[in-house]
């Protein structure tokens, strides 16, 4: 068969939907300046789908520096891969800076998060190693243990009994092949807000020898008391072996790093493929992310804005009744019940008539019946966004409960059925 017919027969999960590729729904564009109100297709909406967590995308002195930095380097310099041509002593001195902020002795750059994690995974273990890692991690994990050639074990999210069974399986193997254990979770989890139970994961060290992995990508700068992630919110930081965090969410960036023990990544810089094999972070970006930093650590009230936020939504929400999970995070998801056909009719009310933007998934991405609606608050975000939105979600649920998005929905707008 022709590979692009076959590609054309099997469009996978998300390119089966395609047909609603309307900017609506799937690759909606949302317009104007970061920032709690924004444009959607000619309307002011009241935006909960960023992860801008501390309000850094629109801050003044973050748009005056990126401005000026691609102003004086452009978004070239330095061209190559860091190992050949791609260094620049500020690239050292964020590493630096980042490593102590999350209170680790040093720290890596990565050009992009997805592919350094990737390539974090790969570089770590090799065929006589075993990984075991959270069934809920996100999709750069999953792809960088599909790269892995030794057993890997999953273990139900968070479920530390499990992990110890896991664990001995592992243990298993490696005594046979003498390969070591990398265990692998999230800080904080991108869809439920759950954190990763890195206390009891820690536990477990004391009877099984491993290295923790933990990609922070959603904790770094809303969790720990100043914002150093999840490890230092649970007081784990020294048995965190690797932690990692992307500059896409609280930094409003791009790139991420991995802080650890400086000989390990002596090591790991030689090594890391999506590092040596692609082009360095800009200095325009790592000049804009060194501002960021600086903000973080010199504003401790962004952060203190964001939980003020967090906890007027998430105990407003429980008030009414609706459930929020077991969230302990930013990362706000109200889970509903209703098939792909209201899903899509609720968010089409949600952004049409209450111009509220924020994202949901419907079954196959979580089970059959069930609809979560994400809300991502941020530092900019007020009370008063929040008592608007409150009473929205009243509505929709009652609107929800009593088969109005069944009845009434517009046909045709089946977000996320397959
Ligand atoms: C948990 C997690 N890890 C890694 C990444 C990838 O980071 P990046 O966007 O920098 O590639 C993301 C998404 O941004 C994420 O949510």
């Amino acid at each position: 068969m022709d590979l692009f017919e076959k590609l054309q027969a099997n469009r996978g999960p998300l390119g089966s939907i395609s047909h609603i590729d309307d900017n609506y729904y799937m690759f909606p564009m949302l317009e104007g300046e970061i920032a709690p109100r924004m444009q959607f297709k000619g309307k002011t909406v009241l935006t909960w789908s960023l992860n801008n967590y501390l309000g850094l995308a629109n801050h003044p002195e973050v748009r005056k520096t990126d401005a000026e930095a691609a102003t004086k380097y452009g978004l070239g310099y330095p061209m190559g891969a860091r190992m050949m041509t791609g260094n620049t002593k500020y690239h050292h001195q964020l590493e630096t800076e980042l490593a102590e902020f999350v209170g680790k002795p040093a720290g890596l750059l990565l050009n992009y998060g997805y592919q350094g994690v990737l390539s974090i995974i790969d570089a770590v273990v090799g065929r006589k190693d075993v990984i075991v890692y959270d069934a809920e991690c996100h999709a750069c994990i999953i792809d960088g243990v599909r790269l892995h050639m030794g057993k890997r074990f999953v273990y139900p999210h968070n479920d530390i009994n499990n992990l110890e069974v896991q664990l001995k399986r592992a243990e298993k193997i490696t005594k046979e092949t003498g390969g070591g254990i990398l265990v692998i979770t999230e800080g904080v989890f991108g869809m439920s807000g759950n954190t990763g139970d890195l206390k009891g994961i820690v536990a477990l060290k004391k009877k099984y020898d491993f290295r923790l992995f933990v990609d922070d990508a959603h904790g770094f700068g809303t969790m720990g008391e100043k914002g150093g992630g999840t490890a230092q919110h649970y007081g784990v930081t020294d048995a965190v072996d690797l932690y990692f965090a992307t500059f896409a969410k609280s930094m409003a960036s791009i790139g991420g790093f991995l802080a650890s023990d400086p000989k390990v990544l002596d090591v790991l810089k030689y090594n890391l493929r999506s590092q040596i094999f692609a082009k360095s972070l800009p200095l325009a970006i790592v000049l804009g992310n060194l501002k960021r930093l600086e903000l973080i650590k010199k504003h401790p009230e962004f952060k203190e804005n964001l939980w003020k936020v967090v906890n007027a939504l998430q105990s407003g929400l429980k008030e009414m009744g609706l459930n929020i999970g077991t969230t302990k995070s930013p990362v706000t998801p109200v889970v509903l019940s209703g098939d792909p056909y209201e899903a899509a009719n609720l968010m089409k009310d949600l952004r049409s008539n209450y111009n509220i933007f924020c994202s949901a998934v419907a079954y196959p991405v979580v089970p059959k019946g069930t609809i979560i609606v994400r809300i991502i608050p941020t530092a900019v975000h007020t009370l008063e966004d929040v008592k608007q939105t409150l009473k929205v979600f009243e509505t929709i649920k009652e609107k929800l409960h009593d088969g109005v998005y069944l009845k009434e929905g517009e046909k045709g707008a089946t977000l996320l059925e397959t």
